[in-house]
Formats: structure tokens, C-alpha cells, sequence
């Protein structure tokens, strides 16, 4: 592969590594000219761009030459211990210099935990002598991957997992005591979560919760459209949650019925993509909500998380 002038020595950017599935969303995101792509890698020259649909993003990759595995490997260790590879090509020498490198903590942790504080670098080989590496990764996992404990008894669905990960990744989650509004409930692995950090929870749904989700003396379900509850009839809450299947418009409208009823002081809400498009416009409106942020959790689907705390 030629290997454009822009990546040199001299090399300032970013590289995004694409959520898995969702290369073809990243590169309508970056829109670019100056685009080097190697797998589910995309490196842009000069880019300061926080893209949505991405697994992890390299935030000072340089670029480097090198003429034996040792080197390559040495020329890491020196930075830094965590280097995490992301195989794009030369896979076997990829993996020959990872192996040269201490091992990567991948070990599925039980929520909730603290976010580890040690630096989790990324690289992957250009060419057989040419590595792109950065030592600071918008992800503090390998290759953005975060892995729990799971719990395969308790919740009744795995979307419990995107609550565990954002409620990880933010450092922040309901306290006991604080009231939930959980809409598109059903069957209630979020409520799970919820009741299990001591919260108390309106679920609503048009479909019931599975029984014993129900059964909790900290649950009190509405089998309802949620988006014709008005806010006012719920009252306030200290977060509200969405995982209802819906278009992202409608989503939208309903989180501005409840902002400018000042009634919810938390959100957490999955934007859900219809079909397989990508819809840019809602997304950004999204993102244009003051004090709010947009996110692909490592857990999400073909879908965005939005949440303003
Ligand atoms: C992906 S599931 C939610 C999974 C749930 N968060 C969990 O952890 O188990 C989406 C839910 O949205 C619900 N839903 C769709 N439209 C709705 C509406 N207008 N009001 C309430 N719920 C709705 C569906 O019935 C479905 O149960």
C-alpha cells in the first residue's frame, strides 16, 4: 500500500477507529479529503474531529519507522506500558510486536468499578516498517472494548449492559433514594440496573415488564405510550431514560417536551437508527442541546447514546 505524504514523521492528527459495523457512518462523519483508511481505521491529517460512530479515538498519533520487531516494540515500551494493537495490516507482525509488550488488563471487571487511570495507547502497522501509534486514546480499554462481569440470571434483557457501560464511562449513576423515569421499559434490564442501585423507577412501556422486574417494591409500572404522558403527570424526576424504539424525531420532540418542562434533571437516552441510514440531521440537533453529549458506547447497537447530566 502507498502511504500518503501526509503520513510522515512530521504527522499531527487524528486517527478514529470505527465502532464496529459502522466504518461507512465515520466516513460520512469526517467527510474529508485527506482520508487514509486501513481496516476500521480512519487517519486524518490536521483533524481535531470528535466523530460519533467510533470504537476509540487516537488523539496524538505519530508516525515512525522501524526495522525489527524488537525495536518496534522497544520504541513503545519506552512511552508508556499499555499499548493495545489494532490489526489492520501485517497482521502477524502486529501481533508479534504485541506480543513483545506487557499484557493488556482485558479482564471482564464486575459493576460497577472506577475507570482505570493508567494511559491506554493504540497501534497498528502502516506497512511492514511503519507504525502509526498514539499514546493517548479517547478510550482508557483496549481498542475501546470495555467488558463486565455479566449477569446472566438476573436482568431480563442484555440492553442492561449500555446503562452499566455509560453509568462507567461517566463515573456518575442514580443514588439510592433518587426517582427514575424509565420509558420503553419493557421487558426491564435497564430497571434492573436501576433498582439495583438502590433507585426508585417509573417504567413505562406498552409491553410488561418480565414479573419479576414488576415484583420490585421499587417499580411502578405504566403499561403506556410514553410519549403522550405528559410531563407534568409524572412529575419531577432525577433521571430520565429512554430506550424506546422509535424514529429519532420523535425521540427529540419528546426530550424537548421534558427540557422545557424542567421537570427531569438527568437524561440518558438511545437515539435508535431506522433501518440502516444514518440519520445526520436529528443527531445533530441532538448534539446542539446545550450541555449534552453524543456517544457509540462499545455496547450500543445501530444506535447513538445522547445524555445531558
Ligand atoms: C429495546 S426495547 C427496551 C429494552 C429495555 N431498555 C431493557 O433494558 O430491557 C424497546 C422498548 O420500547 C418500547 N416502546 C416502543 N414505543 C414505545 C412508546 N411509544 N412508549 C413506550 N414504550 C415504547 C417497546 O415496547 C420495547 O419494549
Amino acid at each position: 500500500m502507498t502511504l500518503p505524504g501526509f503520513l510522515s514523521p512530521a504527522f499531527t492528527g487524528r486517527a478514529f477507529h470505527a465502532a464496529p459495523g459502522f466504518l461507512h457512518h465515520l466516513k460520512t462523519e469526517l467527510n474529508s479529503g485527506d482520508l487514509f483508511e486501513a481496516g476500521d481505521l480512519l487517519v486524518a491529517p490536521h483533524s481535531q474531529q470528535t466523530p460519533f460512530w467510533t470504537r476509540n479515538t487516537w488523539l496524538d498519533p505519530f508516525v515512525a519507522t522501524f526495522d525489527s520487531i524488537s525495536q518496534a516494540a522497544n520504541m513503545l515500551r519506552a512511552i508508556q506500558r499499555n499499548w493495545a494493537p489494532c490489526p489492520v495490516q501485517a497482521h502477524r507482525r502486529t501481533a508479534l510486536i504485541s506480543d513483545a509488550l506487557p499484557p493488556l488488563p482485558k479482564k471482564p471487571r464486575p459493576f460497577p468499578f472506577a475507570l482505570p487511570d493508567v494511559p491506554m495507547g493504540a497501534f497498528a502497522l502502516l506497512d511492514p516498517h511503519t507504525l502509526l501509534a498514539s499514546p493517548t486514546c479517547s478510550s482508557p480499554f483496549p481498542g475501546g472494548e470495555i467488558q463486565f462481569d455479566e449477569n446472566h440470571t438476573d436482568p431480563p434483557s442484555r440492553a442492561y449492559l449500555k446503562l452499566w457501560e455509560i453509568f462507567t464511562r461517566l463515573g456518575v449513576h442514580p443514588r439510592p433514594g433518587e426517582r427514575c423515569l424509565d420509558a420503553g421499559a419493557s421487558p426491564g434490564g435497564w430497571t434492573w440496573v436501576l433498582t439495583q442501585l438502590g433507585a426508585d423507577v417509573l417504567a413505562v412501556d406498552r409491553a410488561p415488564l418480565a414479573p419479576h422486574i414488576a415484583a420490585s417494591p421499587q417499580v411502578t409500572a405504566w403499561q403506556r405510550n410514553a410519549f403522550t404522558l405528559p410531563p407534568e403527570e409524572v412529575g419531577p424526576v432525577d433521571w430520565l431514560f429512554s430506550d424506546v424504539i422509535c424514529y429519532p424525531a420523535a425521540l427529540l420532540r419528546w426530550v424537548e417536551t421534558w427540557l422545557a418542562s424542567g421537570l427531569a434533571a438527568r437524561f440518558v437516552c438511545t437515539i435508535k437508527m431506522q433501518g440502516t441510514a444514518f440519520d445526520r440531521e436529528t443527531t445533530a440537533r441532538f448534539a446542539a442541546i446545550p450541555g449534552s453529549h453524543i456517544v457509540h458506547l462499545w455496547h450500543n447497537k445501530h444506535e447513538l447514546t445522547w445524555y445531558r447530566l
